[in-house]
């Protein structure tokens, strides 16, 4: 039995896992973490790691990048694995996840479903088949709730294409500019409006023909089955950083 407490627990995501997790066997909700500590099932609501009545087999965070620092303290001083879905940390965030991860597992990734792991990987391929004759753009869509933009898994996308020895700028705004596209950019673009749980777009668009590879997640589902995995995966594995790539591999 895995004893899980799930981080944003009374968010949208937070809520999602939790019932993913209420038709499995082998896992159970301990607790949760939440600025919001109202309760809505058999586990206790806390504000902070610290509080918790018992400390888990491994947490699931989906909350605010400003839970982090707490998550880290606490994952560092109880040698809690952690899985890490928030988006939006900043770049000395990601420094201090990868710090503590030589002292405890993390498992980190800004996008949990498989579908888009596989869209990364094909994204890398064709920018590289096609090179710089083809203009990359990114466009992605999400709900009118969402804080960050652009999402990060239009980072992640635009990184995995970024891996080259000529290295891409990113464009994420041409409204105050006049002027001819550069080709050593990659354009990304944020569409936020109503409940589309999120679409991502890598258009390859060169002379006379369009490469168009695109993944839509229609539930939040996809996302919580594989940060469940992912914490499945996690409390085997040494301290070290582990991403959806040891995931599929
Ligand atoms: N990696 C992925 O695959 C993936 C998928 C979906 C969402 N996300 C990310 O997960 C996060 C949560 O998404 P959501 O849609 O559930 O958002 P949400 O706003 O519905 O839920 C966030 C929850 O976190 C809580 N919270 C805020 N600050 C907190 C803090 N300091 N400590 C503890 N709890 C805090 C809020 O009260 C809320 O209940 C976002 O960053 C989102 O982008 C990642």
């Amino acid at each position: 039995m895995l004893r899980i407490v799930i981080c944003g627990a009374n968010g949208k995501m937070g809520k999602v896992i939790y019932n993913c997790l209420a038709s499995r066997d082998n896992f159970e909700v301990i607790g949760g973490i939440d600025i919001d500590t109202n309760s809505y099932a058999d586990f206790q609501i806390v504000k902070s790691a610290n509080e918790l009545p018992e400390t888990p087999d491994v947490i699931i965070d989906y909350s605010h990048p400003n839970s982090l620092n707490d998550l880290l303290s606490y994952a560092k001083s109880m040698h809690t694995p952690l899985v890490l879905a928030t988006t939006g940390y900043d770049n000395e965030q990601i420094a201090f996840v990868k710090k503590a991860s030589s002292i405890v597992p993390i498992f980190f990734s800004w996008n949990m479903s498989l579908g888009i792991n596989l869209l990364l990987s094909l994204s890398k391929k064709a920018a590289s088949v096609l090179g710089d004759d083809f203009d990359i753009e990114i466009v992605e869509k999400h709900h009118n709730q969402k804080l960050d933009a652009p999402s990060g898994t239009a980072l992640m996308l635009a990184d995995a294409i970024n891996d080259t020895d000529k290295p891409y700028r990113y464009e994420y705004d041409r409204h105050s500019k006049r002027g001819k596209r550069p080709n050593n950019e990659i354009g990304i673009h944020s569409v936020r409006g109503g409940t589309i749980v999120g679409e991502h777009e890598v258009l390859f668009a060169g002379r006379d023909e369009i490469i168009s590879l695109k993944h839509i997640a229609n539930s939040k589902e996809i996302f919580a089955v594989g940060s469940i995995n992912a914490a499945a995966f996690l409390v085997k594995q040494e301290n070290g950083l582990y991403t959806m790539d040891e995931l599929v591999s």
